[in-house]
């Protein structure tokens, strides 16, 4: 069997997927609406061989024991549809830093997907590779599409899957990412969805959520930058309100968080469009117009806080590549 190498993008959540309603399934409790991000990726080689036993080597380093049992569950998961017991060695690395509120598990799961499927030479479609992805990581399942993606919640984990609501070319939309801290997150998105349904605000916000994301797509439709942002920025806010509010509470900001936030106002206030948005984590996203991107980024960059910028604009599907990790 052949060695694969694939690089996926990861994405960032416009209306975020919180909750479970099936846990085991990952079936989200809300729809979902994402751009995948072009410039932040994992790349992964996947090899099969019976010289091996499994291996898991992220970011240079063989990985602890809960994260490997999480990979090789979903490479049984995918071994089983291939009918193949041989033994695989995966070698991963993000091109930005993992666990801090980026996604990685999004991309790297899409990635890991994508890159066994290819080695046993299994031909899916995009909806069945989504299915497949969403049962290892949420996000992944949105990550092996491209541009603004939305994930459907679905009632089985038939009807759960992501699909490309506009593709990238369909609007050129960049989103400068300011890196405020590189350590793991304390808690992980896994264990905080848990608690979603224990904010008094968790229901208030399903009640709303299908309008929200109805209004989002007619601004990605209209090509409405200021609707989109308005919006994807109040959304965030609320998102967190839920985590302060969740038992047990999360707070995930840094000093530097707040400092982006305001940096946000300032900079629209003097006429220039951009809005935040933050996942489960410290790390945080702002969305702009290319016009706009070079002063975004020299306004974020010149921040005390903030230790380095990422800009990506709108991505696609992972692909396949040559430059093998190992
Ligand atoms: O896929 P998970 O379990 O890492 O959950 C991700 C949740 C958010 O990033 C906060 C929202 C989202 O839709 O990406």
């Amino acid at each position: 069997m052949s060695k694969v190498t694939v690089r996926a993008n990861t994405d960032i959540a416009l209306i975020k997927y919180w909750g479970k309603k099936d846990k085991a399934l990952r079936l989200p409790e809300n729809n979902s609406l994402s751009i995948i991000l072009d410039g932040l990726h994992t790349t992964t080689t996947v090899e099969f061989s019976s010289q091996y036993h499994d291996q898991v080597i992220i970011q240079g380093r063989p990985v602890k024991k809960r994260e490997r049992q999480r990979v090789i569950k979903h490479v049984n998961r995918l071994r089983t549809i291939a009918d193949l017991d041989t033994p695989v060695k995966i070698v991963s690395s993000n091109n930005f830093p993992r666990s801090t509120g980026l996604s990685s598990s999004g991309s790297g799961f899409a990635a890991l997907t994508y890159a066994v499927l290819a080695a046993c030479n299994i031909d899916l479609t995009e909806k069945e590779i989504s299915i497949l992805a969403r049962q290892a990581s949420g996000t992944a399942c949105r990550c092996v599409c491209g541009g603004f993606v939305e994930w459907l919640s679905g009632e089985s984990s038939d009807t759960s899957y992501a699909y490309t609501y506009q593709p990238s070319q369909y609007w050129d939309v960049r989103d400068v990412v300011a890196i405020v801290g590189e350590e793991t997150k304390s808690t992980s998105s896994t264990s905080g969805h848990i608690g979603a349904r224990t904010s008094p605000f968790f229901t208030m916000r399903q009640q709303n959520i299908t309008q929200k994301i109805d209004q989002v797509k007619q601004a990605i439709d209209d090509k409405d930058f200021t609707k989109l942002g308005t919006l994807v920025e109040a959304e965030a806010l609320e998102f967190h309100s839920i985590l302060f509010t969740s038992q047990p509470s999360l707070i995930m900001w840094y000093p530097g968080t707040l400092q982006v936030m305001h940096e946000v106002r300032n900079m629209r206030a003097a006429g220039i469009e951009a809005y935040f948005t933050i996942n489960t984590g410290f790390n945080i996203h702002v969305l702009t117009l290319p016009k706009y991107q070079e002063k975004v980024q020299q306004s974020l960059d010149s921040l005390k806080l903030v230790q380095s910028t990422h800009t990506a604009s709108v991505g696609n599907k992972p692909k396949i590549i040559q430059d093998h990790l190992f």
